[in-house]
């Protein structure tokens, strides 16, 4: 496939893998992306997970038309990128690889191939000339791993994002960038905010008409669009007014709850109310909902005297991503001693910038009617905190 004139891309679909980083659901695969620039001298962006080696490696034999290849160039090291590159050093031996110090570091612990008299270490603002094309180098540490280098090409105004502004689903999948470009954020980068306010400094500088990322479409067109998600994602602002109803139910009467106050907060005048079962849900999509809106109310029942195992889980996972600068409201269900809210507490209280409301509601096995005040308490309260 053309990107210019200059630049192939000779990345690779993946329909068959079950899950992504061995815990994703991605139902519509993911892309594995691979770049090659033609000048006088050629340049590979990155490998493939060694699941698409024998298809990328047949591309880019068939881009290089016989040409040799000289530069391999390792913006990430994480498998799912470099899986093939062990393979690609053997296929072409005189090509050198480019990385930074911590890339050769992680190259020498993956693999046994030493490259010791063919690498080409560089740092930040280095520029590599491939002719008429010349790769300057962006360190973007943390975003996802430490070595992440990102790289612009002036002549084409091209900038390879590496995992920035990468989404799940392959390439020829036709569905929203956002919806899942924003679950792609969350769970793999969302713990690394500060690292992409970084990156999108550095970006600010540069005269950028493409995104070449190494997941998901290229980006050609109103590049502002996902530069500002990107923007307000990385700064943990919440993107759109809402509430989040996640509910943790062993029988169906925490949910029955969580229902009850999904219907009074919207009679309230609450346009969206999103409400997931977080023991039948894509916990990584929950994860994207809460950080998606403004507001998040937690129904639990009690189990095991701590909050029922889904709702802990999704607790843990908001706050390995550091889940932050938000209101949350809580509903607790217990049968002889409810004790979830205080476990949902517990997680909350450490978390930054998160606001508890005080109107928690709290049940026994069932809402009745003597619940009522304190539900509809809690639902003016998440109402009233709207921003
Ligand atoms: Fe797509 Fe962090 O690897």
């Amino acid at each position: 496939m053309k990107i210019s004139d200059s630049i192939r891309y000779v990345g690779v679909d993946d329909k068959t893998i079950d899950l992504f980083e061995s815990q994703y659901i991605v139902e519509n695969g993911v892309s594995y992306n691979s770049y090659l620039i033609l000048d006088e001298k050629t340049a590979v962006m990155d490998t493939v997970d060694s699941r698409g080696m024998e298809e990328w490696s047949k591309k880019l034999e068939g881009e290089l038309e016989g040409r040799k290849l000289d530069y391999i160039v390792v913006q990430h090291m994480e498998p799912d990128h470099s899986g093939s590159l062990e393979e690609a050093l053997k296929k072409y031996p005189e090509a050198v690889v480019v990385g930074n110090a911590k890339t050769f570091q992680y190259i020498s612990q993956f693999f046994e191939t030493d490259i010791s008299d063919r690498k080409l270490e560089v740092k930040e603002g280095d520029e590599l000339s491939l002719g008429k094309h010349s790769l300057k180098f962006f360190m973007a540490p943390m975003v996802h791993w430490p070595e992440v280098m990102m790289t612009y090409e002036a002549s084409e105004k091209v900038f390879f994002s590496a995992d920035g502004f990468g989404k799940f689903g392959t390439l020829d999948t036709d569905e929203d960038w956002a919806c899942e470009a924003r679950r792609y954020y969350f769970n793999i980068v969302g713990k690394y905010g500060a690292q992409v306010q970084a990156v999108l400094k550095k970006a600010a500088t540069l005269e950028i008409e493409k995104i070449l990322p190494l997941h998901g479409p290229i980006l050609t067109e109103n590049l502002n669009y996902y530069i500002d998600l990107y923007n307000t994602w990385s700064s943990y602002k919440p993107e759109k007014k809402g509430v989040f109803i996640a509910y943790a139910s062993i029988h169906g009467n925490t949910k029955k709850a969580a229902e009850v106050l999904a219907d009074k907060i919207r009679s309230l005048g609450e346009e969206k109310v999103a409400i997931a079962d977080l023991s039948r849900s894509d916990i990584a999509e929950c994860v994207e909902d809460a950080f998606k809106y403004d507001r998040m109310v937690l129904c639990a029942a009690t189990y095991d005297g701590g909050a029922f195992v889904p709702m802990e889980d999704f607790l843990h996972h908001l706050q390995i991503k550091t889940y932050r600068n938000r209101t949350v409201g809580l509903l607790e269900n217990g049968t002889w001693a409810p004790m979830a809210a205080k476990a949902m507490k517990t997680y909350l209280e450490g978390m930054k910038d998160i606001k508890i409301l005080e109107e928690t509601v709290s049940i026994k096995s069932t809402l009745r009617k003597e619940n009522d005040e304190a539900m509809n308490a809690l639902a003016k309260a998440i109402v009233d905190a709207g921003v």
